[in-house]
């Protein structure tokens, strides 16, 4: 069994037979759905919202991983739990209260997570590790598929690990994901791997699920 969560970020997917794609990745191999939420405000680029996400959720059981690039967030966190997302990532660099952010995703019960952009220093997280449930790292800037992995992160990702301890909390690895670089934040201790433009290319389920074999094996192979 793989020890790596591979989460295909419907980013790169065809919109227009978005229910479609998400069966075809999770039938490839996904484990689960990474859903990118930007509101053209805090990145500069729009995708979608609860409506979408809720016209699709019944197309799998999947867990539906919610990444809010959104600010700001707090008013929008019970529309992405009617929704049907099963965690809820909120940016610590667009809420002004972190600490209740993460709070009221837990009250909605649903699981909370926090993203760090590339230049975010991990103490951001110092009081807040016993209110999170998964940590994302962004290893490109938000706000685009197919952009290139950012390695300074990589150490980060090891300080992180180390943070947390015995704490049951995932760390998550977005942007610049392929076979090549997710052995780098694996070894370093992340466990899920969100890839868009590595798991889509090719737009067929065979060849989804040859792209996520291969991030799979390469990051199973490194993990620590
Ligand atoms: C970027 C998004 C990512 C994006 C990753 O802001 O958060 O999830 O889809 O795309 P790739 O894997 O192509 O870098
Ligand atoms: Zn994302």
């Amino acid at each position: 069994m793989s020890k790596t969560i591979i989460a295909p970020s419907v980013l790169s997917a065809d919109f227009s037979r978005l229910g479609e794609e998400i069966e075809a990745v999770v039938s490839a191999g996904a484990d689960w759905i990474h859903l990118d939420v930007m509101d053209g405000h805090y990145v500069p680029n729009i995708t979608f919202g609860p409506p979408i996400i809720k016209a699709v959720r019944n197309r799998t059981d999947k867990i539906f991983d919610c990444h809010l690039m959104i600010e700001p967030c707090d008013p929008f966190l019970a529309a992405f739990a009617d929704a049907g997302c099963d965690i809820i990532t909120v940016h610590a660099e667009a809420t002004r209260h972190l600490d209740r952010s993460l709070q009221a995703i837990r009250d909605l019960g649903k699981k909370a997570g926090v993203s760090l952009n590339p230049s975010t220093p991990e103490s951001v997280l110092d009081y807040v590790l016993d209110r999170v449930d998964l940590i994302l790292l962004m290893t490109v800037n938000p706000g685009f598929g197919g952009q290139t992995f950012i390695p300074a992160v990589v150490d980060k990702v090891a300080r992180i690990k180390s943070m947390i301890g015995d704490r049951p909390i995932d760390i998550e690895i977005d942007g610049g994901v392929t076979p090549q670089t997710a052995p780098l934040v694996a070894a370093a201790g992340a466990n899920v791997l969100v890839a868009g433009s590595a798991v889509f290319k090719g737009g067929t389920q065979e060849a989804y699920r040859a792209n996520i074999e291969a991030i799979r094996a390469a990051s199973d192979g490194a993990m620590r």
